[in-house]
């Protein structure tokens, strides 16, 4: 996507192939950082630190993680058990978004089939292009799908502005390019629809009034920032037609893991009659899972993200305490929808409803039915 006119992703190989440069994210919107990961340990720190976040794009990170591990390894050392160690190292994290442990399990795939060192680092380096390549192409269809839906309300509201709203940051910083949530957002504009975002601020750590807003700024789309507990009014009073958010991992019957207030968003959705949709990857999905709430592990971050705020200052970024300094705070990153309150996935094959069913009709080919042999053995892996 364009930053002051020219083309950026969060993340990108250098030409010589020896480093990695991100955004860092943390400094948003106020400082535009480029920071180099060179080593396995960066790529760890940037992804725990959330320099990088977002699902798609922390598996991405994490790809090239490996990648950074096994060129800069001594000869002998890049062993199976070198590298499934290191696989470990990366995917421990951040446990919640499943794009992490995906990416790596592909790379790992790719890289345990090739003999050399040097074959070793040529494939892991092609594996975690190729996935860069792909997220961002699958967000894009993500938009041409998801844009059918602003479209339709469009037509059915015939004059004024279409007013969505979204949680967190699930844009072109969280995926490499498009964003999940924001593709048709992105698509809608680009085609002339008249639009307008209510962008939910994400306390702690603020994505949507950080990230959300300086990409939908930069791209020149109507927005506005609202608290995490404004958006139930708003959808009382009919100012908001359609909600769109991403998600961190999201089970073969359709519940969702996505950032901490989520979940309040869908019940006040539903409560209001107002579609409310979740646009996803394929990689998002976690094809083992049939229940969100008992078995997707929610991330529990430092409470010092909750009892400080982070803001601009007299040209600084400063930290603020908020509650008394004796105050405890707990600090829950995620929460899980479930499939009842989801009028539907936008995913890169198409809009499905939040069913096992429905998912599996755009997914075939991860129906346990198609992976087993006729004598009831199971033929691939789930994922
Ligand atoms: O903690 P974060 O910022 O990594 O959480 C990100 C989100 O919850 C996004 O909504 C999600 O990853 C979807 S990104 C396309």
């Amino acid at each position: 996507m364009k930053v002051n006119g020219k083309n950026i992703r969060p993340i990108w190989l250098c030409h010589d192939s020896k480093l990695v440069k991100i955004i860092d994210q943390r400094r948003l919107p106020h400082e535009f950082t480029i920071k180099e990961l060179q080593t396995v340990n960066d790529v760890i720190m940037a992804i725990e630190k959330m320099c990088v976040r977002g699902a798609p794009l922390i598996g991405v990170t994490a790809a090239y993680g490996l990648y950074l591990a096994i060129l800069n390894a001594p000869v002998k050392t890049v062993g199976d058990d070198y590298l499934i160690k290191t696989c470990n190292k990366i995917k421990a994290t951040r446990p919640t978004a499943v794009n992490l442990a995906w990416a790596v399990d592909k790379v790992l795939a790719e890289v345990l089939k090739a003999k050399t060192s040097t074959e070793k680092i040529d494939v892991a380096r092609k594996a975690a292009g190729e996935i860069a390549e792909e997220e961002a192409e699958r967000c894009r269809k993500i938009g041409e799908h998801g844009l059918c839906l602003i479209e339709e309300i469009k037509r059915n509201q015939k004059e004024g502005t279409v007013n969505l709203l979204t949680h967190c940051n699930a844009g072109w910083l969280a995926c490499i390019e498009y964003g999940t949530a924001t593709a048709p957002i992105y698509a809608a504009f680009d085609k002339g629809i008249d639009i307008h975002v209510w962008v939910d601020e994400t306390r702690p750590l603020n994505q949507g009034a950080r990230l959300t807003a300086w990409e939908l700024g930069k791209h020149g789309i109507k927005h506005t920032v609202i608290t995490d507990n404004a958006g139930g009014h708003l959808m009382q009073h009919g100012m908001v037609d359609i909600v769109i958010v991403g998600t961190d991992r999201t089970t073969s019957t359709g519940d969702v893991a996505n950032k901490i207030g989520t979940y309040l968003k869908a019940l006040a959705a539903k409560d209001n009659n107002i579609p409310f949709y979740v646009a996803l990857p394929s990689s998002t999905f976690d094809w083992k899972l049939k229940n969100g709430i008992k078995e997707i592990p929610i991330e529990e971050r430092d409470s010092d993200e909750v009892r400080y705020i982070q803001g601009f200052d007299k040209g600084k970024t400063r930290n603020i305490l908020i509650p008394p300094e004796s105050s405890s705070a707990a600090n829950y990153a995620f929460d899980v929808t479930p499939a009842r309150l989801i009028t539907g996935f936008i995913t890169e094959r198409g809009i499905c409803k939040a069913t096992e069913d429905d998912i599996k009709r755009l997914f075939p080919e991860k129906d346990d039915g198609r992976q087993m042999t006729e004598d009831g053995r199971r033929m691939t892996e789930d994922r």
